[in-house]
């Protein structure tokens, strides 16, 4: 098979689409052609969900023994490791993240292994107490064949995040990775194989969204669905899946995260985290901290510090060593640009950049990160994700932290939240007023598979990281035995 070409992996091997089609990836860092991969339609689709069901019958897997199971799965996080120079690489050029941060990506995805290996053998019932003549236990089975769809900002985090709880319960996974990011997933598919998994356990099939994406979550074959990416899509999915009944185990959809610093809060700090946000995946992370809410008293602070770490950031191609890469394509950088304008439409107040750099950076989808002041509620800026570099500062009066906590709850969205006070008794009472699923006090970003994450109101729902997201590939059954 040609080198820059990656299949599906069906089955335990790589094959090209039945209909013998492919499309190309590129690089978002200087636009050049990264490799090529199949594109898959109804008839892939097909194939894989027939792999994965007889893998879930087979011998080999659901009567397997769960410290077995656990064994194959802790093996693919040390292969992950093993070959994550090679895997990084890949990330980095079909994604456009510095190297080292995809470094740090397949470390994630090496510890989501590691971390469900240890579950998958400890995933007990309970006996529950009944009248005499009566015994019931339960027991918690695998749900079945799972499709994952991946989006693209963290394309390896996000399909172990998923695809490790759910081999770890004893499920099959058959993940489309996001057609701007395909190639990874087949690699880590073919160490997943190189770990153990029996043919069929763990299946890719790479194509677009509404043609590959779409055949699979319309299928009445499956027994659980995993999203993440867009609202849009994701109203797709439910009504896809609602036909069939298939349940959608977790939806994680946008975000629109406030970093909220009361009086006594350490603005400069919190105004730093948010930079680092910026930077981070040139911003495209569903927890984002997108509205910075300060006193107003601590404005011309806040812009020193932004415009301190942010003026001269050094952007550049994923392999030049920059610390803020391209957006993941020129349409991405678009919806941004798009955000921006209207945000200066709309009134508020442009401090610097969202600016398009040229020279050798012309080619690539760069954007410099952009800082608004004077953005009100009722702007598009503080309501709508833009998934890219820009940040929002919106003021309270001093003395007002009701008010403070007020613009951070006027979201739909509610996924991850942030905090900063230096009373532990008020962080405490605010966090828990606070409408997200996850509420980091003091510190930026604070996330970590160990601990669970998801969505509140318009951000979806379920949660990913921790037991949490390791039962719902499970389902009960109560096993019922009359003793007299
Ligand atoms: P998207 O929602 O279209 O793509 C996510 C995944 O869904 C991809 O694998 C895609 O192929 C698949 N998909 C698309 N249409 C489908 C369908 N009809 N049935 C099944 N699967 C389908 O996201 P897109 O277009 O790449 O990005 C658009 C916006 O989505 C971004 O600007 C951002 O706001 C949001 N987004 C949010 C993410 C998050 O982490 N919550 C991740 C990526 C995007
Ligand atoms: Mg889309």
């Amino acid at each position: 098979m040609n080198p820059d070409f990656k299949g599906h992996w069906i089955h335990g091997r790589e094959q090209p689409s039945l209909a013998g089609e492919s499309f190309d990836v590129f690089d978002p860092g200087n636009g050049e052609l990264v490799g090529k991969a199949a594109r898959g339609r109804d008839a892939d689709v097909t194939a894989a969900i027939a792999s994965s069901r007889a893998a879930f019958r087979s011998r080999e897997w659901a009567n397997v023994d769960a410290l077995v199971r656990g064994r194959w799965l802790a093996k693919l996080g040390q292969l992950l490791e093993r070959d994550k120079d090679r895997l990084a690489t890949l990330l980095a050029r079909e994604n456009g993240k510095p190297l080292g941060d995809a470094l740090g990506e397949i470390g994630v995805a090496a510890r989501y292994c590691e971390f469900f290996a240890g579950w998958a053998d400890k995933l007990d019932g309970r006996e529950i107490p009944l009248p005499e003549g009566n015994f019931a236990v339960t027991r918690r089975e695998p749900v079945g064949v799972v499709a994952h769809i991946i989006p693209w900002n963290y394309p390896l985090d996000i399909l172990l995040r998923g695809a490790a709880p759910c081999l770890a319960a004893g499920c099959t996974v058959i993940a489309k990775p996001a057609e701007d990011t395909p190639l990874g997933a087949v690699e880590v598919a073919r160490l997943a194989t190189e770990a153990g998994f029996p043919d069929g356990v763990f299946n890719v099939v790479l194509g677009f969204g509404p043609e590959a994406g779409q055949a699979l979550v319309s299928s009445p074959e499956l027994d659980g669905v995993v999203f993440c990416g867009s609202a849009e899509v994701g109203v797709q999915v439910l009504h896809s899946t609602a036909k069939n009944l298939v349940p959608v185990l977790s939806l994680e959809l946008g975000g629109k995260a406030p970093c909220l610093v009361l009086a006594d809060g350490d603005a400069e700090k919190a105004a730093a985290g948010c930079a680092g946000g910026l930077v981070h995946n040139s911003g495209q992370s569903c927890g984002l901290r997108s509205r910075l809410i300060i006193p107003a008293s601590s404005l011309p602070r806040v812009l020193g510090v932004l415009k301190a770490r942010l003026g001269g950031v050094k952007l550049g191609h994923s392999m030049s060593k920059p610390q803020m890469g391209p957006l993941v394509n020129l349409k991405q950088r678009k919806k941004v640009l798009d955000a921006i304008a209207r945000g200066k439409q709309e009134g508020a107040h442009l401090e610097f950049g969202g600016e398009v750099p040229d020279g050798s950076l012309a080619a690539g989808s760069f954007l410099t990160p952009a800082v608004f002041s004077a953005v009100q509620p009722s702007m598009s800026l503080a309501k709508e994700e833009i998934f890219g570099p820009v940040l929002s500062i919106l003021c309270y009066p001093d003395g007002d932290e009701e008010a403070g906590l007020a613009l951070a709850n006027d979201s739909v969205y509610g996924l991850s939240a942030e905090l900063w006070t230096s009373d532990p008794g008020r962080a405490i009472a605010f966090a828990r007023r606070l409408n997200a699923s996850h509420v980091t006090i003091n510190g930026s970003g604070g996330f970590g598979l160990e601990v669970p994450f998801g969505g509140v109101g318009q951000s979806g729902f379920g949660r990913e990281g921790g037991l949490e997201s390791l039962l719902p590939y499970t389902r009960v059954k109560s096993l019922f035995l009359k003793t007299s």
